[in-house]
């Protein structure tokens, strides 16, 4: 049985090993690492299996440039599950929890860079069709959510991730 909980202090390790084993190099996890010492990790959750962290997603306050007074941003990343994981839907579960989470906390919008054919099914899709641009140049893998209705409809600009994710490659 999957459980999905907010990180502890003692998955700390757990999660630095399944976030190097899903990317295979250690700039995601030191992103973990780094975003929760400076404490802008908004949500940090985990998936455990049998007292085993086999999962994890973090989600961290994006801006957006020109500022805008009506964007609470997040975006999710890294989210990561070792492919030895043999349970199913362990990033699924993790998504969706996260975004319920930060629905709650107030935030309206969530970013995503990543693939096309993984995210759509969370209600992601092209972020330049709302308008919304990103510092990585990329138009087909960026997208967004509405995490309140019309949120985006009168916002445009770029998404700018927190500083760390340049100062860890990410
Ligand atoms: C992407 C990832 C989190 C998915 O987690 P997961 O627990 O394996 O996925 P789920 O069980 O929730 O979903 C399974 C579905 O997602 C698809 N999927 C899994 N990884 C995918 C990927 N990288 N790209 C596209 N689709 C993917 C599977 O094919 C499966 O599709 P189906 O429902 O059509 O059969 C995990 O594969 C991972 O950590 N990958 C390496 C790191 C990474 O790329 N993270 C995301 C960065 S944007």
């Amino acid at each position: 049985m999957i459980d999905i909980r907010s990180e502890r202090s003692e998955d700390v390790g757990g999660i630095a090993d399944v976030v190097q084993k899903a990317f295979g190099g250690s700039d995601e996890a030191n992103l973990v690492r780094i975003l929760r010492d400076a404490n802008k990790a908004v949500v940090s959750l985990v998936a455990v299996d049998n007292g085993r962290v086999v999962g994890h997603a973090m989600f961290s306050e994006v801006f957006i440039d020109p500022p805008h007074e009506s964007f609470e941003g997040v975006g999710l990343a890294p989210l990561s599950v070792p492919a030895e994981i043999k349970a199913r839907w362990v990033g699924s579960k993790l998504v969706r929890e996260g975004l319920n989470r930060c629905a709650l906390a107030g935030y309206n919008v969530a970013v995503v860079l990543g693939s096309t054919r993984y995210y759509p099914r969370f209600g992601f899709s092209r972020a330049s069709d709302f308008g919304l641009g990103n510092e990585y140049g990329e138009v087909e893998h960026f997208m967004a959510m509405e995490l309140i209705r019309g949120a985006l409809a009168r916002v445009s600009g770029t998404v700018k991730y927190q500083p760390e994710f340049q100062e860890t490659n990410c």
